[in-house]
């Protein structure tokens, strides 16, 4: 686990994943300006890195049927599959406001393509990293 960080990536990371890492959360702050938030107006951007080192990117996508709505963290997974990826590595989540800790739901997905997924919130200029496995300890798989 690592604590709460100010601006670059620090902690127990090697070189080249904080460098990597720098970059996912540069693309989850980039994908914020495609949400399409107008019920909620809470934008949240997703980037997922995956297996083969790409990144994919997703946004939030409300309906008038609010049920209908997919979170940005859903469709960032659903773009690294459908474009080929077997295995996630990791995943940043930027909210327009605050953090945005993935919802059970989402959670849930990713566990489906990774054992041990760095989840990393961000806002403004801080981050924090978390294991997929302390946020949904006893997946069902
Ligand atoms: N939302 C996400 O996209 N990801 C999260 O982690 C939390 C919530 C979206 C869904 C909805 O469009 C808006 O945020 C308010 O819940």
């Amino acid at each position: 686990m690592f604590p709460l960080l100010k601006r670059g990536i620090k902690g127990d990371l090697g070189a080249s994943m904080k460098k990597e890492y720098s970059v996912l959360i540069d693309a989850a702050k980039a994908a914020l300006k495609n949400s399409y938030s107008p019920y909620s107006r809470f934008k949240v951007g997703a980037a997922v890195l995956g297996g083969s080192g790409a990144i994919y990117k997703g946004t939030n996508v409300e309906n008038a049927s609010y049920g209908l709505t997919v979170c940005a963290e859903r469709i960032a997974v659903y773009n690294a599959i459908a474009a080929g990826e077997k295995k996630i590595k990791a995943v940043a989540v930027a909210a327009g406001k605050g953090f945005a800790y993935p919802c059970g739901a989402c959670r849930q997905v990713l566990s489906e393509f990774g054992k041990d997924i760095n989840v990393i919130i961000v806002n403004k200029n801080r981050h924090v990293i978390k294991k997929l496995s302390a946020l949904l300890p006893d997946a069902f798989k």
